[in-house]
């Protein structure tokens, strides 16, 4: 069974144009071209010109000669020298307004392929995003768009010209004497027979040589985005040696690749060498013969063809070979439309829901990779307008829980509910328009702390802007900074500096639910707890879902769900759980004794009024129950800023 697959798969591989070469230019044409075929007929036109100029060249040339050498007459032949001066000047126009035109109709439709291509992009899943690396994107969209155009466009264009002259000039000789032109092409059947045998392994070589290009590319992205991680590892070597090899990998492919296509060109020239061999000897004889009707100037005439025949046969056959590499490209770039979004709006999707509802999640099964399923069964209720926390150990899956309420991915079984109105019924925009979400990983544009915050929300006034960073104390910043971009994925931000912005892209939004994922885990303890003092008014009558590490920041949660590996252990309140003297309150002890022991870290600089036991409670507590005192504290703004 499997043999016969791969045995299939090779016969097909082997032939020059597999059916899938067929669809792929099918597809092209009546996606991209097809429209421009008033255009495309024009050019077409235009190129027959040129290839009638050649033929109406050899025969003034072939008079013009037998005016030498029969009657002589000097102004027959004056006649015929201007005749053929104004033929290569409009063949000279010609040769201009050919390629304007095809590199417009190419540029025109490699630009809607773009188009096509990133908006496409947009559709696609996050895990299509998390699965691909950016390599692999940026060169279909970048490299491989751009080759397509020169191939839709000039190649094409001169490959017709070049095939419509060496049509016309061959019928010419053909007509001229049947006999020679046999004798000129019984060679052919050997040009194509190589051109066969290069064109697989051009294919083959094309094929590595993307794939060397894309991981090259790849390579690139995850080298600049790690500099941090290189440099302080000191793996400067390694990443240089890494890059080095997949160059040296495309070097030693490119060279490949183009000796593969340089074989056509000599065969040819011996061909071609052949072929001139028999037209003189046999074209010599049939003028020596009084059996052929054939002179001196039809002989000279005919050697003229042949080259002019030539080198457009010679263009046709590269192009030929050329065409298996560009072959792969379509394909390559094609193959991202073959990968479709399942994360999209039924039909009759519901546009309006009631946001402040419960959140119900029953019966969810959910993996990322099958092999390993992560929720089996998960049920959880996270009542509207309350303030509902998740804790458990990291990889437990508590922001997989938050993913799936946007529905960033699709639960594969069971069924997520927000007021009893199931997800998957309502429009996708509808459901993410109700959450604002401070994520783990924040995602900071290079552009200014401004800007990144207006994100979210781009139709918001400057005032409530203004509200947003002084209520997640980055206002400050906003002014010290001014327009400044922040560099590639915000590098020029700590990390305290980078979450504060993401919580004031949560306030600008003000949406009915609030995900917060360790929102406030970056910052020292006195600008968290004056942030979430504000992220506490913030979330009231807001439906909030808060996921944090440190678990005096959530007691006072309405209730608290307590993750395993995928499952929910332990739910209630804080009293609650630690009544239950479970895995919440061995927990809770844990962090609590940590921090009485006078671990530095989250505690340097608190206030003392800690001081009495459970300060990891008190703080939290105080941030929740007193919001509205923590931001006035102002001289305290200074040093947050520089955290
Ligand atoms: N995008 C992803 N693709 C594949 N596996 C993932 C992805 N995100 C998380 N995981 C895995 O799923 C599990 C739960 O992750 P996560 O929800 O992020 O945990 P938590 O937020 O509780 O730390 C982990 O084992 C993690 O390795
Ligand atoms: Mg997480």
């Amino acid at each position: 069974m499997k043999l016969t697959f791969l045995r299939k798969r090779k016969s097909d591989r082997h032939r020059m144009y597999s059916a899938q070469d067929k669809d792929n230019l099918v597809w092209l044409w009546q996606r991209y071209l097809k429209q421009k075929t008033l255009w495309l007929l024009v050019i077409l036109g235009l190129i027959l010109l040129q290839g009638g100029v050649y033929q109406q060249f050899l025969k003034l040339t072939e008079n013009g000669l037998r005016v030498i050498f029969d009657n002589g007459s000097l102004s027959d032949l004056l006649r015929v020298c201007l005749t053929v001066f104004f033929l290569f000047a409009v063949r000279g126009l010609v040769s201009y307004v050919v390629p304007r035109l095809s590199i417009w109709v190419a540029s025109d439709a490699v630009q809607k392929l773009r188009t096509d291509l990133v908006s496409h992009l947009m559709t696609l899943d996050l895990a299509y995003f998390e699965r691909t690396n950016a390599g692999e994107i940026i060169l279909r969209l970048v490299n491989q768009a751009q080759d397509l155009s020169q191939f839709v466009g000039l190649q094409t264009a001169n490959a017709v010209r070049d095939a419509t002259t060496v049509v016309i000039v061959s019928g010419y000789l053909l007509y001229r004497s049947p006999l020679l032109f046999t004798a000129a092409v019984v060679v052919v059947p050997i040009i194509l027979l190589m051109m066969q045998l290069v064109s697989k392994s051009i294919k083959d070589i094309m094929t590595s040589a993307e794939n060397a290009l894309g991981a090259y590319m790849n390579g690139i992205e995850e080298m600049s985005n790690g500099m941090r991680t290189v440099k302080i590892s000191g793996q400067e070597q390694y990443e240089r040696d890494r890059l080095v090899r997949a160059t040296s990998i495309i070097k030693d492919l490119s060279i490949r690749l183009q000796s593969a296509q340089a074989l056509i060109l000599p065969s040819m020239d011996l061909v071609a060498a052949f072929a001139y061999m028999l037209v003189i000897g046999g074209g010599g004889y049939m003028v020596l013969s009084p059996d052929y009707d054939m002179d001196g100037a039809g002989i000279i005439t005919f050697l003229l063809g042949l080259a002019l025949v030539f080198e457009p046969a010679r263009s046709v056959a590269n192009f030929l070979t050329r065409l298996q590499a560009n072959l792969v490209i379509l394909n390559s770039v094609r193959s991202l439309f073959h990968e479709k979004p399942t994360i999209v709006d039924k039909p009759d999707a519901l546009a309006e829901f009631d946001t402040g509802g419960d959140i119900e999640i029953k019966h969810v099964t959910f993996s990322y990779d099958p092999a390993s399923p992560l929720f089996d069964d998960l049920n959880m209720v996270l009542p509207g307008k309350k303030i509902t926390a998740i804790v458990g150990a990291t990889g437990s899956g508590k922001t997989t829980i938050l993913s799936l309420l946007a529905r960033l991915y699709n639960v594969e079984d069971g069924e997520i509910s927000i007021g009893g109105t199931p997800i998957n019924d309502l429009k996708i925009k509808s459901l993410r328009q109700s959450f604002s979400a401070v994520a783990q990983d924040i995602v900071i544009f290079n552009n200014s702390i401004w800007e990144n915050i207006k994100y979210v929300r781009p139709e918001a006034t400057d005032e409530e802007i203004w509200a947003a960073a002084e209520a997640a104390e980055i206002a400050e910043l906003i002014r010290a900074r001014g327009d400044m971009p922040l560099g590639p994925k915000g590098s020029q931000l700590s990390g305290g500096q980078k979450q504060r912005i993401a919580i004031a892209r949560a306030f600008l939004r003000s949406a009915p639910i609030l995900l917060l994922d360790e929102a406030t885990s970056a910052l020292d303890q006195r600008t968290e707890d004056r942030v979430k003092g504000a992220l506490a008014r913030l979330s009231r009558d807001k439906t909030t879902i808060i996921v944090a590490h440190r678990l005096s920041a959530i007691t006072h949660a309405d209730l608290i769900y307590v993750l395993d590996v995928g499952k929910v252990v332990e739910q209630g309140t804080h009293e609650e759980l630690m009544a239950l003297g479970g895995l919440y309150a061995g927990m809770y002890g844990a962090q609590k004794e940590s921090y009485n022991l006078g671990d530095p870290g989250p505690l340097a600089g608190a206030p003392t009024a800690q001081a009495g036991g459970g300060a990891g409670e008190t703080s939290g507590d105080a941030a929740a129950e007193t919001p509205e005192d923590a931001p006035d504290d102002a001289p305290d703004q200074a040093a947050a800023v520089k955290s």
